[in-house]
């Protein structure tokens, strides 16, 4: 690689320095390129533009890699387990057997909520969407925990951090429990992480409620496949207001918000509506040319990503896992499922989706899970908030105990009126 990039406009000229990652294409440090040579950049979208450094999460759109801390996601899927990715993504490496028992063990001491916390969702009206109540007791926690707020102890960056992978779980799950009425199911930490959250959400203090482990393990598989995904809007939202010395919280809170949006998170509760939407094979083609109309901003949810370029590696196991499931659960003509089935073979190979490189990315398989396994399409984005959880905190782990770190700051293409004088109201 060259040590410097050559930058020429009118009659200047600038040497920018060079920088060589350890996977991924070479960046050029324009951080001096305003000092020096007194222009901007433009990059809305940062479409290339790398806006910090990190060695948590690599993807490689192309080939449709994704990588933690080096571990390939589809061996993590397979061989590990959410809590033990958890460890990795904030850690760096896989722990010893010991390392993981003992954060095992400090997760499940977090799980309780303070009960005062109980009115913050009482407070809400019962069709509130559940990201509603999330964003709002997320950030809410920063009112109760308050001897883990402080960012410049370390201890209290550690206490934070567990707790919001702890809680998250039952934050999620009693959103949901109160939307439909019923009485908020407390942890049990006899229970793995996974199954703990299937029980806060469907068991109900009427009965015994037996967690099913194949559901179980598949839900754990959601949660590892949404772990982290690099400088996504939602992590890079969590990074800007950490980037300030916003509290854990009240960054994660922000995080939750972004994620909500259609285009990220939001996807996969779009993505099953659109799928009962069309509702049966014969009407995809309908759906297909309204997706490739330029006139209409109608465009097939769960498919296309920002990087991948390639099949989405996550979707390749949600999708092994959604046969799995619905193979256990005997849902063999299940109509969205088919639906799901032909739209993604008729898309693939249409010139449009082709061409533009769309495939079907992670949402488009785990709806069909969730909506098997019983949750309403309002808990998917929900459940891809808690799972991500881990992923947003070890960035802002990282980016905070950064000495480099400096308040993020954009600039602007201003495109506005230039300077003019004031006019009285009645010359207007
Ligand atoms: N259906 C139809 N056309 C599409 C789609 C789609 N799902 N996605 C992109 N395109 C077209 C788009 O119209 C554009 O065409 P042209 O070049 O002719 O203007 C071209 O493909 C490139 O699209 P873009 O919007 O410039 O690409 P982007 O990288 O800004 O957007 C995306 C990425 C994920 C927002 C977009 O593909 C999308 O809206 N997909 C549907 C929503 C979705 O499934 N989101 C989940 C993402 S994965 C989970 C997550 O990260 O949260």
């Amino acid at each position: 690689m060259t040590e410097t990039a050559k930058l020429s406009w009118d009659d200047k000229t600038l040497e920018l320095p060079m920088m060589s990652p350890t996977a991924g294409p070479d960046v050029i440090d324009i951080r001096k390129l305003y000092a020096q040579g007194d222009v901007f950049t433009y990059d809305p979208g940062f479409t290339s533009t790398a806006a910090c450094e990190s060695s948590i999460t690599f993807i490689d759109g192309d080939k449709g890699e994704l990588m933690h801390r080096g571990y390939p996601i589809d061996q993590l899927a397979e061989k590990s387990h959410y809590l033990e990715v958890c460890y990795l993504l904030l850690y760096g490496e896989l722990p010893t057997a010991t390392q993981l028992e003992d954060f095992e063990a400090r997760v499940t001491n977090h799980t309780m909520l303070h009960e005062q916390m109980t009115w913050f969702f009482r407070g809400f009206r019962r069709d509130a969407h559940p990201m509603a109540i999330m964003v709002g007791v997320v950030g809410a926690m920063s009112a109760f925990y308050h001897d883990s707020t402080d960012i410049s102890d370390p201890w209290q960056r550690e206490v934070a951090s567990i707790r919001l992978i702890a809680k998250m779980p039952t934050i999620a799950a009693w959103a949901y429990k109160y939307s439909v009425g019923q009485p908020f199911v407390y942890p049990r930490n006899d229970l793995d992480y996974a199954s703990n959250f299937l029980r806060m959400c469907f068991a109900v203090p009427a009965e015994e409620y037996q967690v099913n482990p194949i559901l179980a393990r598949a839900m754990d598989r959601i949660f590892t496949l949404h772990a982290d995904h690099e400088q996504n809007a939602s992590t890079s939202t969590v990074r800007l207001a950490s980037s300030s010395g916003a509290n854990p919280f009240a960054c994660i809170a922000a995080g939750i918000a972004c994620l909500w949006g259609p285009a990220h998170g939001g996807a996969n509760q779009a993505a099953l509506e659109m799928l009962r939407e069309i509702g049966s094979p014969n009407r995809i083609p309908e759906f297909i040319e309204k997706a490739k109309d330029k006139d209409d901003p109608f465009r097939l949810m769960g498919f296309g990503h920002r990087v991948y370029k390639n099949f989405d590696p996550r979707a390749k196991v949600m999708k092994q896992s959604a046969d799995e499931v619905l193979d256990l659960l005997g849902i063999e003509n299940n109509p969205t499922l088919q639906v799901a089935k032909e739209l993604e073979e008729i898309a693939t190979s249409d010139p449009y989706f082709v061409e533009k490189k769309l495939y079907p990315n992670v949402d488009f398989y785990s709806g069909i899970i969730l909506d098997a396994m019983g949750f309403p399409t309002s808990m998917f984005t929900p459940i891809f908030a808690l799972a991500r959880t881990v992923g947003w905190i070890s960035q802002w782990k990282e980016q905070i105990s950064d000495p480099g770190m400096k308040i993020g700051r954009p600039r602007q293409l201003y495109n506005g009126p230039t300077l003019r004088d004031y006019v009285d109201v009645e010359n207007r």
